[in-house]
């Protein structure tokens, strides 16, 4: 019930979805950060999943620089959108399969397949029942070759507590404030769509005993969540904004700051010899 939710609601905001990370320098944190974070581990090539991929931003990047890539996504219009991007882009060679499916269900690929898996900008988010979301990690995990790294970005249940009190004030007199607040469940019933807020602890929890050692948590807008204006200002000076990227990619794992920022990262890495716990 939920999944068609979620595909309906990324079916009508596919160019908005392609825009979405390089729409104003503000946007272009939480790409540029987690592309950071891509450089320091990846390995130089490779296959590399971007499961909840959408419309391709992180495909097309990450083909230019000569991964072999295969993208997965929930909505068949994002998929179709990426197709043109990628041949736009030139890198179809590059792009081994483009298929559509879920993260809770990774069947079609075996285990230790992908010498990377990223699964970013939060379709983990988008799976409101624990024991899918648990499953989707686990498949994220299974499909990734020993000792390879494993990214997944997802929204954090604190910092919408700001954008509610920012941008939808009269929101939070209603009932699912609190719902959303209080569990980090939202139905996706006003304006977003069905979402999973995390805490950072349970971020972190879901990753547990599944195989993984955790190498680092960041948050992908650190100090600079919903300072929308203060950023963008700041983009027009160079010396200014280089030195506040710096402090930003100083500060973005710390723990204060990864809880509150609108997006946080979990890097893994799997296990040599793992060790899947058949519970939790
Ligand atoms: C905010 S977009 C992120 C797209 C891209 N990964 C990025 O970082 O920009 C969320 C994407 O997750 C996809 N999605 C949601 N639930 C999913 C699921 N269970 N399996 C695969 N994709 C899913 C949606 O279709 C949408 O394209």
């Amino acid at each position: 019930m939920y999944a068609e939710r979620v595909k309906n609601y990324y079916t009508g905001t596919v160019r908005k979805e392609w825009n979405r990370l390089i729409r104003s320098p503000y946007f272009k944190l939480e790409f540029d950060t987690t592309m950071h974070f891509l450089e320091k581990y990846l390995p130089k090539k490779g296959r590399i999943l971007d499961a909840g991929g959408g419309p391709g931003r992180y495909t097309v990047e990450l083909a230019k620089r000569g991964y072999r890539m295969t993208l997965l996504d929930l909505t068949p219009a994002n998929l179709e959108f990426a197709r043109r991007q990628i041949r736009l882009s030139g890198v179809q060679n590059r792009v081994e399969e483009i298929v559509e499916g879920s993260i809770t269900d990774l069947s079609r690929f075996e285990d230790e397949t992908f010498d990377a898996v990223i699964c970013t900008g939060g379709p983990l988010s988008h799976i409101l029942e624990s024991r899918k979301r648990n499953r989707a990690v686990r498949e994220l995990i299974r499909v990734a070759k020993r000792r390879a790294p494993v990214f997944v970005s997802v929204m954090s249940r604190l910092s919408v507590q700001i954008v509610e009190l920012t941008l939808f004030p009269f929101e939070i007199e209603l009932p699912f404030f609190k719902t959303a607040r209080d569990t980090g469940d939202y139905p996706g019933t006003y304006g977003f769509t069905a979402c999973h807020f995390f805490l950072p602890e349970e971020f972190q929890r879901v990753f547990q005993n599944k195989g993984v050692k955790i190498l680092e948590m960041a948050g992908l807008e650190g100090l600079s969540s919903r300072q929308t204006k203060a950023v963008n200002a700041l983009a027009r000076h160079k010396k200014r904004r280089r030195v506040w990227m710096e402090t930003h990619l100083l500060t973005c794992t710390h723990p204060a700051v990864v809880g509150m920022s609108e997006h946080m990262l979990i890097v893994c890495r799997k296990l040599s010899a793992p060790r899947i716990s058949l519970s939790g």
